[in-house]
């Protein structure tokens, strides 16, 4: 199917250079923007931590990941484990183990970039493999994230809901990338987006573009996804003996890999009345099942937001009057737990430990 956009030659000129010169004011300083960084390894990192990830949170991680393994030669022999302690509290781990499984991929399989071949590597996808070989090689593909496709659609007054919408955004993008210097060009688009072009409240009298837009000063904006997140009860054990408790690695799905407490179901309650029923028969079950007699005693309560559901967390302590071993859990010091990648979550309980 085709759409045919008039994009002229002359406007497409100008747009260009009307971008590029505004980015040569305005252009962002990032770490994975200087010299020294424009290879495979740091713009490939920098391009994974900031998939659904804003650029302020990225920075500190990308930093550290980077002081940790500086180069891709010294990051061929990370662990997992190792990998999912530098990313803990940026969510998302299934980037993480994708990173692990794309190095050992590229151990056995030559490195070859461009857009096309990228897209083998583990982790990779359309926008990435764009990105990673317009900034390395200046390939001149078609780079599309929610910010780029945010300022097509107004531009060219387009819908979400219409009808082939991702298609026509491609062939818009398309028509106007330049054949040359695409990498500053796709990410002048993105520091416009950002700084002028916001969702939620664009700066249209400041924009550069202003006189090329369709829905100039329509706020055309994305609404929060307002899917009402359900309600869960869970409760998290520190089971003690002397100075050592249990943990383990964590057996749910999003979290596989990361170390965490033992915990309970997490159950979904409609009214808050509920809870503390919940709360008892999930401590009682989970004694049983671990065949644990002692007395348990509150430490506190907490919530914590999941992307699908917020947890209402009960977490008590419960003190053994004899170690014994614990299917799927191991003794752990605090200083042993502390070199342990964990879940946000976990960290939050972690606080909450004399
Ligand atoms: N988001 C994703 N990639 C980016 C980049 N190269 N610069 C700024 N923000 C980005």
């Amino acid at each position: 199917m085709k759409y045919d956009y008039d994009i002229t030659l002359a406007f497409k000129k100008e747009w260009q250079k009307i971008i590029l010169d505004w980015y040569s004011f305005n252009k962002r300083d990032l770490p994975w923007r200087k010299k020294t960084h424009q290879n495979f390894y740091k713009i490939w990192i920098s391009e994974i931590m900031l998939q659904q990830t804003t650029v302020a949170t990225v920075i500190p991680f990308y930093k550290r990941f980077l002081k940790k393994w500086p180069s891709l030669k010294l990051f061929m022999n990370a662990t997992l484990e190792e990998i999912l302690y530098e990313w803990q509290g940026l969510g998302y781990y299934q980037r993480a183990k994708n990173l692990f499984k794309a190095k050992e991929f590229l151990k056995t399989n030559k490195l070859i970039v461009n857009s096309k071949n990228l897209l083998n590597i583990p982790g990779i996808g359309e926008y990435t493999s764009s990105s990673i070989s317009a900034i390395l090689k200046d390939e001149s593909c078609a780079v599309i994230d929610g910010n780029i496709e945010r300022i097509l659609l107004r531009v060219f007054d387009l819908n979400r809901s219409e009808k082939n919408f991702k298609k026509k955004i491609k062939i818009l993008a398309q028509k106007l990338t330049p054949l040359k210097n695409n990498k500053d060009y796709f990410q002048s688009l993105m520091d416009l987006a950002n700084i002028i072009c916001k969702n939620r409240l664009p700066q249209c009298i400041l924009c550069p573009i202003n006189k090329f837009c369709k829905s100039n000063g329509k706020a055309n904006f994305k609404p929060k996804n307002r899917i009402k997140r359900s309600t869960k009860a869970g409760v998290i054990f520190l089971v003690r003996f002397n100075n050592k408790f249990l943990a383990g690695k964590s057996k749910k799905k999003i979290l596989q890999g990361l170390y965490e407490f033992p915990t309970s179901e997490y159950v979904e309650y409609q009214e808050i009345k509920e809870i503390k029923e919940i709360y008892k028969n999930q401590v009682k079950k989970w004694k049983k099942k671990n065949k644990i007699s002692e007395n348990f005693s509150i430490i506190s309560t907490f919530e914590h937001n999941f992307s699908h559901f917020q947890l209402k967390v009960l977490m008590v302590e419960i003190l053994l009057n004899k170690k014994r071993k614990l299917e799927d859990f191991l003794w752990f010091s605090m200083s042993d737990f502390e070199k342990k990648p964990i879940s946000k979550l976990m960290s939050k309980a972690q606080k909450n430990i004399l």
